[in-house]
């Protein structure tokens, strides 16, 4: 696969809105009650099941689950790149207002391309190691900005510098394989980066990589989104790469999602039984307010088991509420009653028949 810079270039596609049209907490994404199903030979699968999230202007939004929850299809949803067995069967996807799925398709992903960008999941792999990474950024600059030769090169050198990649001059004219994962990573976000964005969605940007370098990436993502004031979704299976990071944390599970909190209440006191067993595999929880980030401290001193028992697949989701087979708070109810997202303090959602109970003990 070769790196796509996500350009509109069709006619009717507005202009770019400059950072200076970013105000802070606008809303650039709204997400509601998405629902994908996939088409198998065992029938019809829900994967996506009635998501909803909003992304500000200068914010960043951790979509946080297990692997199969539901957190790239959901995004792919968003940018109108689902698989051809994959459909949209309810919700919208706003982008400044505008409904993208009631676009015509090429339209919509034209929409995306210019102001919606994505970081895709295997984006490591997506680099063709026999041509340089100046060829490739340039290359796709010149197709879908249509940029001459010179005006290209100019860009990549200077988003090659924007991710903070070393001689970044230098550099442009090296193979992939001469980059470290870290700096391949780079690269790849350099190249979503390229038609400047208003939301940049991050699907899991730094698994690949080691403790260590994955500070870094996220650093650079969190210095990135605050200097455009992008709204930033930010995928990811581990809750402890996002402390320090992240605004607001949306937690997934079986498609739906079960938590919607700032960061800072849910390290505090989890509002569903799920994070708090996600929180429970990060060793050390919290940021503190030197900015310093004890989640990674926590993650390089090696981490503790993960949630007992495997998440439902989509064909298989229990009764009730989805996660009572491996929840150390159910009760009869719960395998029964399926609880709905609802509010259970200011700002802080949960789809718990208990939340209450749960917020109540651990601030008590
Ligand atoms: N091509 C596919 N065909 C059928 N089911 C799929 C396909 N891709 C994903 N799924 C289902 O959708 C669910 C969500 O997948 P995904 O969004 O990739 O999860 P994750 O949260 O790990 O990103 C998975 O459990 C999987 O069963
Ligand atoms: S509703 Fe019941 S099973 Fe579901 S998370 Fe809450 S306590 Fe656990
Ligand atoms: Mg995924």
């Amino acid at each position: 696969m070769e790196i796509e810079i996500q350009a509109g270039t069709e006619a009717g596609v507005p202009a770019p809105e400059t950072a200076q049209e970013r105000t802070v907490g606008t809303t650039l994404l709204e997400v509601s009650d998405l629902a994908v199903e996939f088409r198998t030979d065992d029938g019809t699968v829900r994967a996506v099941d009635g998501l909803s999230y909003r992304v500000e202007a200068g914010r960043t939004l951790a979509l946080v689950g297990e692997s199969g929850c539901g957190k790239s299809v959901s995004s792919l949803a968003v940018m109108g790149l689902l698989p051809a067995t994959a459909h949209v069967v309810a919700g919208q996807v706003r982008y400044r207002g505008d409904d993208l799925l009631a676009m015509p398709r090429t339209r919509h992903r034209a929409h995306c391309g210019r102001h919606v960008a994505m970081v895709f999941q295997d984006a490591l792999a997506a680099l063709n190691p026999v041509h340089t990474v100046g060829y490739q950024l340039t290359e796709s600059l010149r197709a879908r900005a249509g940029m001459s030769r010179r005006e290209s090169r100019r860009r990549a050198v200077e988003l090659l510098d924007l991710v903070k990649v070393p001689n970044a001059a230098q550099r442009i004219d090296e193979y992939p394989h001469q980059f470290s994962g870290g700096m391949r990573q780079r690269v790849m976000i350099a190249s979503a980066l390229a038609m400047d964005p208003d939301v940049l969605i991050a699907d899991e940007p730094t698994t690949a990589l080691d403790v260590t370098v994955q500070a870094q990436v996220m650093r650079l993502l969190a210095e990135i989104q605050a200097e455009r004031q992008m709204g930033l979704v930010l995928i990811t299976h581990d809750l402890g790469v996002v402390a320090g990071v992240a605004d607001d944390v949306t937690v997934m599970y079986a498609g739906r999602a079960v938590e919607r909190s700032a960061v800072r209440d849910l390290y505090a006191a989890p509002a569903h039984p799920y994070t708090r067993s996600l929180l429970r595999s990060v060793p050390r929880l919290g940021t503190r307010d030197d900015g310093h980030d004890d989640a990674h401290d926590g993650a390089r001193r090696g981490r503790l088991p993960v949630v007992p028992g495997r998440p439902p697949s989509p064909g298989h989701v229990p009764s009730g509420c989805p996660f009572h087979p491996r929840c150390d708070m159910a009760r009869d109810v719960c395998a029964t009653d399926r609880p709905p997202l609802a509010e259970v303090a200011a700002g802080r959602s949960s789809a718990c028949h208990f939340a209450d109970e749960l917020l109540g003990g651990d601030r008590g």
